[in-house]
Formats: C-alpha cells, sequence, structure tokens
C-alpha cells in the first residue's frame, strides 16, 4: 500500500532577541509546546522546533498534502502564540512575518516561509532540512546545481546507474510570476544562464528522472510588488531526500564546503558569505550576518522524524567557516560600495527615492561632446598606432 506522506517546514520571524539575531528560549518552548499537543492529537505525525537566526522553523510531517489548510492554520496559530511571548518580553519586531490580521486559507502571502514535500517514504528515507537566516531563497541555487547537476560535487551523477540520466529542475521567475522546467545535463547551460540570476530566478524542486520522485524543494514564494518594490523575499528553507538513486548524505553537503556569497546580511543588502554552521552557532553577530546555514538530518521512519543530527556541527566543515570569515573581512572593506553592497534594484533598504527628490533639480545634462579635430578627415589619417 502507498503510504504518502508530507514533510512541511513553515517557519517565521515572530520576534528576534537580542535585535534580529537569535529566537528566545521561552519562543522555542512555546512552540514546543504547540507542535507536542498536535502530535498528541494527531494532527501530526511527528514534529520538531528549530531555528535559525530569528526564524522559528515547524518541522512536521503529516497526511496532508502541500498547502493544507489544517497545517498551515496551526503554524499560523503557533506563530501567534510565539508573537505573544516575544510581546510580553519586548522582544525586537515581535510578529515581524505576520503580515496579515487573520488566516484565511493557507499562508500564500501571509509572511511565513514554507517547503513541502509529499512522497511515498523509502524504505529507508534520510532527508535534510536546511534552515538559513539573513539571505534569500535564491541562496539555495547554488548548492542545488552542485547537488543535482555537477558531476564535481556528486560522483553519482557519473557513477551510479539511477542517478546518470539526470534531474529535472522547477525554476520561478519571481518578478514575473512564471516557472519553467529545465530538463538537465542537457538544458544545464540555459537553466544557468537564468539560476546564475538568484535574485529573480530560484529553483523551487529537483526531480529525478528515473525515479520520478521529487528530491528537493524550497521556500520559494512568490514576491509582491507592493509599492514599486518587491517584498516577500525571506530567510529560506529546503528540503533535500538523499540516498539510493538521490545524492548521498555527503554530496547533498558538499557544496556548504565553499562559502559562496548570498544576498542579504545587513539590512537585507548586502552580498556576505553563506556559513554552514551547528543549532548552537546559528546566530547572524557580526554585521547582522555572515548568513548562516543550518543541516538538520533525520531518518523518517513510518513517518516519524527521527533525529535530528546537527550536521554541520562537524570539524570538516571548519575550513569553510574559516574561509567565511575571511570572505567577510575582504568583502566588509568595501563599505557601501558594490560588490559588498547589492545593486539598487535589490536593496531591501534604501533612501534613493528621498534623496532623489531632494536634490532632482541639481542635475544637470552633461555638454555635448565636441566635435572631434579629425572630423571630415579620411579614417586612415591621424589614426593612432597601437
Ligand atoms: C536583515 C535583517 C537585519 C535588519 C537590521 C535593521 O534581513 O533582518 O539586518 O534589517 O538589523 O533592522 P531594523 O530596521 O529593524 O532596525
Ligand atoms: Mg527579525
Ligand atoms: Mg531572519
Amino acid at each position: 500500500m502507498i503510504f504518502l506522506i508530507t514533510l512541511s517546514i513553515i517557519k517565521a520571524d515572530t520576534g528576534g532577541f537580542v535585535g534580529h539575531s537569535a529566537v528566545h528560549p521561552d519562543m522555542m518552548a512555546a512552540a514546543r509546546h504547540a507542535m507536542d499537543r498536535a502530535v498528541r492529537s494527531e494532527l501530526l505525525i511527528d514534529g520538531h522546533v528549530a531555528s535559525c537566526g530569528d526564524d522559528v522553523s515547524l518541522i512536521m510531517t503529516h497526511r496532508y498534502g502541500a498547502d493544507s489548510q489544517l497545517i498551515h492554520s496551526f503554524a499560523w496559530d503557533t506563530f501567534q502564540t510565539t508573537t505573544g511571548v516575544a510581546r510580553e518580553l519586548g522582544l525586537y519586531g515581535a510578529g515581524q512575518d505576520l503580515l496579515s490580521d487573520a488566516f484565511s486559507g493557507n499562508l500564500r502571502g501571509m509572511g511565513p516561509g514554507y517547503a513541502e514535500l509529499e512522497f511515498d517514504e523509502r524504505p529507508s528515507e534520510p532527508v535534510v532540512c536546511f534552515l538559513a537566516d539573513k539571505t534569500e531563497p535564491g541562496a539555495w541555487n547554488y548548492p542545488l546545481y552542485k547537488m543535482f547537476a555537477d558531476p564535481f560535487n556528486t560522483a553519482g551523477l557519473v557513477i551510479d546507474a539511477k542517478m546518470h540520466a539526470g534531474f529535472v529542475f522547477e525554476v520561478y521567475d519571481l518578478f514575473e510570476e512564471k516557472w519553467i522546467c529545465f530538463d538537465c545535463p542537457a538544458e544545464l547551460y540555459d537553466m544557468l544562464m537564468y539560476i546564475g540570476a538568484p535574485a529573480r530566478y530560484v529553483v523551487h524542486s529537483v526531480r529525478s528522472k528515473t525515479l520520478g520522485e521529487t528530491a528537493a524543494a524550497t521556500s520559494t514564494q512568490r514576491l509582491s510588488l507592493i509599492a514599486g518594490k518587491y517584498v516577500g523575499k525571506d530567510d529560506p528553507v529546503m528540503i533535500v531526500r538523499a540516498q539510493s538513486g538521490l545524492p548521498a548524505l555527503g554530496e547533498v553537503l558538499e557544496p556548504f564546503a565553499f562559502p559562496f556569497t548570498v544576498g542579504g546580511s545587513m539590512r537585507g543588502s548586502h552580498h556576505a558569505p553563506f556559513m554552514p554552521v551547528s543549532v548552537g552557532h546559528a546566530h547572524p553577530a557580526r554585521f547582522d550576518g555572515p548568513p548562516r546555514v543550518v543541516a538538520l538530518g533525520f531518518q523518517i521512519h513510518d513517518g516519524r522524524l527521527v533525529g535530528p543530527r546537527d550536521l554541520f556541527a562537524d570539524p570538516s566543515f571548519d575550513e569553510a567557516r574559516h574561509q567565511a570569515n575571511l570572505a567577510m573581512d575582504y568583502l566588509r572593506r568595501h563599505g557601501p560600495f558594490e560588490p559588498h553592497r547589492l545593486p539598487l534594484e535589490d536593496l531591501e533598504y534604501t533612501t534613493m527615492p528621498q534623496i532623489q527628490a531632494r536634490i532632482a533639480n541639481r542635475w544637470t545634462p552633461l555638454p555635448s561632446p565636441p566635435v572631434p579635430a579629425t572630423a571630415g578627415r579620411p579614417a586612415s589619417a591621424g589614426a593612432a598606432k597601437s
């Protein structure tokens, strides 16, 4: 009999301790209490509460599929509860991600982010839940490309018969609200043209061509254009299933051995290295960064979450952390200059409209270029030797 289960990670920033750096232990306790009750009432098969930076993640297994009203409304209520705790303690930005006053069906466009995957549980089902803070969903483009399309990362693409045919990537255009599938490796170069621009094009899911199974899902939420500015790019989460014809656990983690840069960090407006850390170190400090990623490994068995294992709490990622600190030093020294500061159109905070309005009448057209002295002479006359 097919035993379809859904793994959902639903996350929200409902208040920071201190500033935007972490979640207060009392908020975590309140979320765990709600989760325990939901398991006991059999809404959920199992659940685990985790955090990365100032975001609470509810990691849940259940039988209701993606976008379930029951599951989303449970998450919404839990975030209301953690917001209440944050308010009582005067924590920073209490209820920050709860953009609406009331829940209406599911969480789309309401602030919290979510990654969900429904699948037929394999005899042994290893999954990794990635949680990130101080960056955006496009941060998963690089590691997903490495895991599922780069043979220098994933040996299985070359030497595992179940992986050799490749994977299909579903990519969203966040600005124009459309999506496309790229069949890789055949369409790899086409795909890279898009996903190399992660502020706009974001991998939403990846499917194995041989197994027909979805292997990865990210929290790519649609952006809303509000007052001429896209909002809703949020600290992302991702689910990746591993082994048996999918990337092995070590191939899933390998991309993070290089601390590639992502958009985010201070005021969501800077490039900074993505630092893989243990749960205990997932608290962005320096310049509200470097952006952090934690990897929680579970074996799912009869829908139960056996784990987690804190997968980046390992010395093999020490060098990535060291390089991230060096890269942070290098980028920080650019101060308000690109490429540390994001291009004008990607800034989360900007004073540009006010500045433009204030100094608009001081901009003067440059004088027209003088007519070159050589005008009218044959092209060869006076040409400089090079
Ligand atoms: C970035 C982030 C922080 C804040 C920064 C300023 O995603 O959350 O870097 O943008 O700390 O926060 P406010 O404006 O709340 O003082
Ligand atoms: Mg915050
Ligand atoms: Mg956050």
